[in-house]
């Protein structure tokens, strides 16, 4: 397939385990691909642009960079995001800042940098979670900020259909990237072990790995899904939120 021939796409959290599979499948379907991430090291794309999406100034002009670097910008992907562990009780002042300036704010940022840049036929894919959708438990601060994203998409996707512009957002449920693992470790598990153990409380049988919330992004992303305004997709191996 070369669904994304001569289109031009923007995601962030390019380094991270979900980013990094989404950026390699558009550019295998055809994109040209412009990266973002604080981690400026581990991007790969045609055109890197790395930062910290807590700088305003930063959030504010990275669309234009995009597009100033390839010419036009018809995809935007909002993938970056922090998890903030435990309930209310647990969460400190900077937890909530940097939760809201990462997950919501950001997004909002380069959301509403990029319509205006965006011609008809373009889309927004941002990434909420299943535990944006439905309450997850000991996660207030993240399952809020999660809620935040897919309310704006829902609005946007209302919005902006009728300039042409599409914006979805996927969310996943739990899925094997340095975000699980790392959760693992700091609760002292051995990563391998629990990932498995909690693949068995999938129906499907499996934790998801990258590449199945990747190709759901890429579908969001191209004319496959040009009827989809504002929708949430839960990718989630038939596991509801309990
Ligand atoms: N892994 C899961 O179980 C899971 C489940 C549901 C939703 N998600 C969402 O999927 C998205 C991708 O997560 P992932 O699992 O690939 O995590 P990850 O930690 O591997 O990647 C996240 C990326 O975002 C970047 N990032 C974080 N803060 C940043 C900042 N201030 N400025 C610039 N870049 C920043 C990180 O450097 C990292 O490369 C996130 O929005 C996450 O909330 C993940």
């Amino acid at each position: 397939m070369n669904r994304f021939e001569g289109k031009c796409a923007l995601v962030t959290g390019a380094a991270g385990g979900i980013g990094k599979t989404i950026v390699s499948q558009l550019r295998a379907e055809g994109a040209m691909v412009a990266v973002a991430d604080r981690e400026g090291t581990e991007l790969d794309g045609d055109f890197c642009i790395p930062g910290d999406l807590t700088d305003k100034t930063y959030c504010d002009n990275l669309c234009q960079q995009a597009r100033d670097k390839m010419g036009q910008l018809d995809i935007l992907i909002n993938n970056a995001g922090v998890i903030t562990r435990g309930p209310i009780t647990d969460a400190t002042d900077d937890d909530l800042q940097l939760s809201l300036a990462v997950n919501v704010e950001a997004p909002f940022r380069l959301c509403r940098a990029a319509i205006p840049l965006m011609k008809k036929g373009s889309a927004i894919v941002n990434t909420a979670s299943c535990w944006g959708v439905h309450p997850g438990p000991d996660h207030a601060v993240y399952c809020m900020t999660k809620a935040a994203i897919a309310s704006l998409t829902q609005c946007m996707g209302r919005d902006h259909a009728h300039q042409g512009i599409r914006v979805n957002a996927v969310c996943p449920n739990e899925v094997d990237t340095p975000m699980l693992r790392s959760g693992f470790e700091m609760r002292g598990f051995n990563p391998e072990t629990a990932i498995a153990e909690l693949g068995k409380t999938v129906p499907l049988g499996r934790v998801a790995n990258a590449s199945d919330i990747a190709s759901v992004v890429c579908f969001l992303a191209s004319d496959d899904a040009g009827y989809l305004c504002g929708s949430l997709i839960e990718v989630n191996g038939g596991k509801p939120v309990t």
